[in-house]
């Protein structure tokens, strides 16, 4: 893959990992990440930005892992990490990053009036010296480096042309102009990126980039106001995941610049009927791509999102339907083939083998190391004694259970026994092995069996949360179908979300909910939960 600049095509920057995981309670371990940033080279995003190195030993082991693992080839996606302009910050991402063949640093810093007072308490001037510096520090690490004045749509236009003048002198290579709170509208970002255009010297030497947050819906139309005002990356991520109302989608802007390619073709110079892809992004790999992101962060995808929601390619009206059954394109501007959203088929039985099992995981993302790939093999062989037909939709549940098994010790549940129905008292019995590796057991009695079980698990496990949210969807169709479960915990003002499946759902409830726990125990500092030293 060619790193140069291209001004007749659009550089996807993908910040699933880094904007995305900030979404609340999205909390993803390595394994987790390692499986999306291996889904994203796939997909064929040129930036990927992994992590915030600096921010815990977790994101830093991240970004590390994923510079070695995806981003180590000389045609491997440049791998990024982001970096407040601050030296030990700088200093962490160059280390983090120091396996990738293409690594970016990315550096930023505010330059809006309501951050200088309020937030970083500095003058512009303090503000101007700092982004020569520290961009300047981080060209000393890697050639590679990104400036994003933060808040800029909130900046003054005077002001943030002189911080971007200082940033490309100090060897930025890309400069990026977030719409940090998502204020903007579409056409106020065209004067913006036009006056940047216009007033920052050596703009032109560098890629520019957009950064569009979605507070009021407009994240992808900001972005593609932007592509026809002359930038040349945006950054976005899977399904529009991200800080408060997310980013733009990925799969919003490459569809856009797919479908509509003959109107986009002329605006980045080429002849209209060009036929050459706007991006390098193999559409075929946005619905796995999707749903790999919806199942390792919990976040369901609505049903009415654009590309890739369950009703995206559903016609309910009768005038629809039979327009569409006579052709096509009466009613739908794309192909669901093209995004990859096939028939969900049945593709292993329970005669299948170890290799099938292992090969088809790999084509649908996951690479799981030989221990996880043991127990993802036997957990397959238990759902096909009990479900005839095995689709990609089980395996990848029964994939994503293993990716988000903890690889630090953790709370795992060894038993759950439930006795429930009319004229009987819910009651639950439940084992857990801690992390110090005791067993403990308990029984309680509750409203439902889930109550039941969850009620033991916190006498057990001892963290104090609130379950905000319980969901359980089918998997795929039929009456044996695995069900998964979605908890939604919060502990203190922080989110963690769970989940698993299992064809029995109060196990699945089980799971999810030590899953969430789990993640919970993994944010506590020092005060560690009482049974983690019982
Ligand atoms: O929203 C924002 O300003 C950001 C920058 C770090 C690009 O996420």
């Amino acid at each position: 893959m060619s790193h140069q600049p291209q001004s007749d095509r659009v550089i996807i920057f993908d910040t699933t990992l880094r904007d995305g995981e900030q979404s609340p309670g999205a909390t993803l371990n390595v394994g987790e990440k390692l499986a999306i940033a291996h889904q994203l080279a796939l997909l064929g995003v040129d930036v990927i930005e992994a992590g915030f190195a600096v921010s815990s030993p977790g994101d830093f082991e991240a970004v590390q892992a994923i510079a070695r693992e995806v981003g180590g080839r000389p045609d491997s996606p440049i791998i990024c990490s982001l970096a407040r302009a601050v030296p030990k910050d700088i200093e962490a991402a160059a280390e983090a990053l120091k396996p990738a063949a293409h690594p970016r640093i990315h550096v930023f810093l505010s330059t809006s009036d309501i951050h200088l007072e309020h937030q970083l308490r500095k003058s512009r001037a303090e503000v101007l010296a700092l982004t020569g510096e520290m961009v300047a520090y981080a060209k000393g690490f890697v050639a590679d480096v990104e400036f994003s004045p933060m808040d800029a749509t909130r900046s003054e236009p005077a002001f943030l042309y002189q911080v971007l003048e200082r940033a490309i002198a100090a060897g930025a290579t890309t400069i990026n102009i977030p719409d940090t709170v998502g204020y903007r509208t579409p056409k106020e970002i065209e004067a913006l990126i036009q006056g940047v255009r216009q007033n920052v010297a050596g703009i032109d030497q560098v890629i520019l980039s957009i950064h569009t947050q979605n507070d009021l819906g407009l994240a992808t139309a900001n972005a593609l106001a932007a592509i026809e005002s002359g930038v040349r990356q945006v950054e976005c991520t899977i399904n529009g995941i991200g800080e408060r109302a997310g980013n733009a989608a990925l799969e919003e802007v490459v569809m856009a610049l797919h479908v509509r390619q003959a109107y986009f073709n002329p605006i980045l110079g080429r002849p209209a009927d060009h036929t050459e892809p706007l991006t390098r992004i193999n559409p075929q790999e946005l619905y796995r791509s999707s749903r790999m992101v919806s199942q390792a962060t919990g976040m369901s995808v609505q049903p009415n999102k654009a590309i890739v929601g369950a009703n995206a390619f559903a016609h309910e009206s009768g005038i629809h339907q039979d327009g569409v059954l006579k052709h096509r394109e009466t009613y739908e501007i794309m192909d669901a083939a093209t995004i990859g959203l096939m028939e969900n088929q049945i593709v292993l039985g329970k005669h299948s083998g170890r290799n099938a099992f292992r090969t088809r995981l790999q084509t649908l993302g996951f690479q799981l190391a030989e221990e996880e790939l043991n127990r993802a093999f036997h957990r397959f062989k238990e759902l096909a004694d009990k479900k005839k037909d095995i689709t990609d939709w089980d395996l990848e549940a029964i994939a994503r259970d293993e990716v988000q098994a903890d690889a630090e010790p953790s709370f795992r549940l060894e038993h759950v026994q439930v006795t429930c129905g009319d004229c009987t008292c819910p009651t639950a019995t439940v084992t857990i092995v801690t992390p110090t590796g005791e067993i403990l057991t308990e029984a309680a009695v509750g409203t439902g069996p889930v109550d039941a079980v969850y009620q033991v698990i916190n006498r057990l496990v001892k963290i104090p949360n609130h379950l905000v949210e319980f969901a359980v969807q089918s998997v795929t169709e039929g009456i044996d179908a695995l069900g998964t479960v979605t908890v939604r915990l919060r502990h203190e003002d922080r989110l963690f979300i769970g989940q698993a499946s299992d064809t029995d759902i109060v196990v699945a409830a089980a799971f999810a909910y030590m899953n969430a726990l789990n993640r919970l125990a993994r944010s506590l500092p020092a005060a560690a939960p009482a049974a983690l030293s019982a």
